[in-house]
């Protein structure tokens, strides 16, 4: 497994192997390793010759306000589960070789962008889809894996990877959870032991909703949850929305396959989850 730290030398080693025929995967993260991301490189390294993991905590998919400069990097430990997982690259770039001063070039994808979690960080979509776009290009990636649990970010990239015609296929992975329905988060290292216990109530109450979306109907699921919900002590709601698969446009009543996706603070700890909902 080599480490590379430099955008061009990265680039170099994609296009070689581009020009030798092998079919390259890449699984962009921020590192903090957990099992959802040892999912999407199991992936990877099953299906392409060659498995480029990137580790960049991006600063410009985070507001002032937020956890940047918190954000766990645990690199020893990262780079052990990708050495253990069989990566050949990953992929350390600095803040300042992706981004460097007077940088001016952004992605956005409109509408999507500010919905939902948009609503709450304004910055964030455009952030993301601007740091993908030059993963992209840098690794030449014939396909790229990404959780389902950010469900909201892998339309924003399925959209944008569409219409700006990357050659990069995305493959949507499953969310994986902890025994106790929790999904697995990098976040999930803030929670104290008993913010944990309570933050296992959003995975089961969404899993009830699913259940009950069968034979309830759409606004008697989501106000029963959002109830459910509020009852979570220290939390508070930033949405709970059920939208469309395909889209996320709000679901209506006729819809037979949904995705119920809630933001929601436990303590100072923001989590996100979905599900799918089918009648
Ligand atoms: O999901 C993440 O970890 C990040 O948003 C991503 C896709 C690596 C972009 O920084």
């Amino acid at each position: 497994m080599k480490v590379i730290k430099d955008v061009l030398q990265l680039q170099k080693i994609a296009f070689k192997h581009l020009r030798e025929g092998d079919e390259v995967g890449l699984v962009p993260t921020m590192g903090a390793l957990h099992n959802g991301h040892v999912s999407l490189i199991e992936k990877s390294v099953k299906n392409d010759d060659i498995t480029i993991v990137s580790i960049f905590v991006n600063p410009i998919q985070f507001s002032p306000d937020e956890d940047y400069l918190k954000y766990l990097r645990p690199v020893k430990k990262d780079l052990e589960i990708c050495k253990k997982n069989h990566v050949d690259y990953v992929f350390m770039p600095s803040a300042n070789d992706m981004f460097p001063q007077a940088y001016k070039t952004f992605v956005e994808v409109e509408a999507l962008q500010s919905i939902m979690c948009g609503v709450f960080r304004p910055i964030h979509f455009r952030g993301v889809a601007t740091v993908v776009s030059k993963l992209f290009n840098i690794s030449c990636a014939d396909r790229a894996y990404f959780g389902m649990k950010d469900f909201q970010q892998l339309k924003i990239i399925e959209k944008m990877s569409k219409e700006l015609n990357f050659r990069t296929k995305i493959v949507p992975c499953p969310i994986v959870r902890e025994k106790s329905g929790l999904a697995f988060s990098s976040r999930n290292f803030y929670l104290t032991n008993e913010e944990k216990s309570l933050s296992l109530n959003i995975s089961k109450i969404l899993k009830e909703a699913a259940k009950e979306f069968k034979n309830k109907s759409l606004s008697v699921v989501k106000k029963k949850a959002i109830n459910k919900l509020k009852k979570i002590p220290n939390s508070k709601i930033d949405y709970a929305e059920i939208v469309s698969i395909k889209d996320l446009s709000l679901a209506d009543k006729n819809m037979k396959k949904v995705v119920f996706a809630v933001a929601i603070w436990i303590g100072k700890v923001r989590l996100i989850d979905n599900t799918e909902m089918t009648k």
